[in-house]
């Protein structure tokens, strides 16, 4: 006997594919040491709710310099009052010095998952995301990678999954070039982190920057005239066993400065497209948002910095500066604004003071959101909660399809 005629079936197959299919996550940072308060957060605007930052110590963790508890409490309380998730972030840049040695034995492994487990039993986080920059790569400089951290990191993740259990979330936010092995490259296959992982926040952006040699966006879409690319990121991590349906992609919501070093924009051909995002510049980072100070300073490994601007605005700054229209279409103030075709990102630029800005917008943030939609990512992530507006965030929302 046929119980259901095939378009029933049809119809049935497709009921339980809309119900079971996750809805798109929007993940945040809130970066706690910023001037926005746990209460400006947008809260509305997001899924996951990460605190940023914890930083790790010779024996385990702590908060990031400056950071107060209270503000982190307050934090955890209005994410769930809002129905979302917080979950803290352990590592970040300057944090990640000693996540080598912290995961070097199974004993300190077994530690340091328990004391995760403790630290978001205490203050109500439901998940963690570990934010090692990077095994088996010294990211800031002084970290200590052993060789063996990719095989200790697994190891680490298995124990800290049965520590704290299937409900609550183990994210990670990793580099466009994969986990890196023994051997400096990336590992042949991502599949086993896979099995732990929940999510991972992949860092699309700081692509370009004051290293590069040509002026550039620090989150190309494409990879047009760059080492990488949102689109290279994915399909790195992909390939590798990876699946899409945990990668969040990442859309910074701040800008980077160049000083070009000619007050016309050169136009190259760039994989096919005609482009002026790429120019040569003098390696002067102009002073970025008001509060952007050129002071040298020491980092975390006792070197001293070159005392230059770090050139950085947020989306929101260069409106409320007077750089950008407020539907962020037109330049003001000298500036015009371009959108660069190959990568899918905008840039300011002045031709008096050669001040050049990238950036990440409505418009940018929409086309990698509908990437990662038409990849079947799981979503988007955005670094950091102070640099969109709502117009950017409806923009994500509805090329993800959440309403
Ligand atoms: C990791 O363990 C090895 C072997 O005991 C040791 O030689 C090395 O110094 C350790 N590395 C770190 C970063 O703790």
């Amino acid at each position: 006997m046929r119980i259901f005629s095939s378009s029933a079936l049809l119809l049935l197959l497709s009921y339980i594919g809309a119900v079971s299919a996750a809805a798109p996550i929007i993940a945040q940072y809130w970066p706690a040491y910023s001037s926005q308060t746990s209460s400006q957060v947008p809260y509305n605007q997001l899924s996951i709710a990460y605190y940023f930052v914890t930083v790790t110590t010779s024996t385990g963790f702590e908060l990031g310099g400056g950071q107060s508890v209270s503000e982190m409490q307050s934090f955890v309380a209005k994410s769930k009052a809002a129905g979302k998730k917080p979950v803290f972030s352990l590592g970040g840049w300057t944090g990640s010095r000693y996540f080598s040695a912290l995961v070097n034995t199974s004993a300190k492994r077994t530690k340091l998952a328990r004391d995760i487990s403790a630290f978001m039993t205490k203050y109500g986080f439901v998940g963690v995301d570990i934010d090692w920059e990077y095994p088996n790569s010294a990211g800031i400089g002084c970290n200590n990678p052993t060789g063996w951290d990719a095989a200790n990191y697994l190891a680490f993740l298995k124990v800290l999954r049965s520590t704290i259990g299937t409900s609550n979330l183990i994210t990670a936010a990793v580099s466009v070039n994969g986990i890196i092995g023994i051997n400096g490259s990336p590992l042949a296959s991502f599949a086993d982190f896979a099995k732990y992982f929940d999510y991972i926040n992949l860092m699309t952006y700081d692509i370009a920057g004051p290293w590069s040699d040509k002026t550039g966006p620090t989150s190309p879409l494409r990879t047009c005239s760059s080492d990488t690319s949102v689109t290279q990121a994915v399909e790195l991590w992909t390939s590798r066993g990876f699946p899409a349906s945990k990668i969040l992609l990442g859309i910074p919501s701040y800008g980077i400065s160049f000083t070009t070093k000619s007050s016309t924009l050169a136009t190259t051909n760039v994989a096919g497209y005609s482009s002026r995002i790429y120019q040569s510049w003098t390696g002067v980072t102009p002073k970025g948002a008001p509060g952007d100070s050129n002071a040298a300073g020491t980092d975390v490994c006792g070197n001293k910095g070159n005392g230059g601007y770090s050139g950085q605005w947020t989306y929101k700054q260069l409106i409320s500066e007077g750089l950008l229209s407020s539907t962020g279409t037109r330049g003001l103030n000298g500036y015009v604004r371009y959108f660069d075709e190959c990568t899918q990102v905008p840039f300011l630029w002045k031709s008096s003071t050669r001040h050049m800005i990238v950036y990440d917008d409505a418009t940018s943030a929409a086309a990698k959101a509908s990437f990662a939609k038409s990849k079947g990512l799981a979503g988007v992530m955005i670094f950091d909660t102070t640099g969109f507006d709502s117009r950017v965030y409806s923009a994500i929302k509805s090329r993800l399809g959440i309403a």
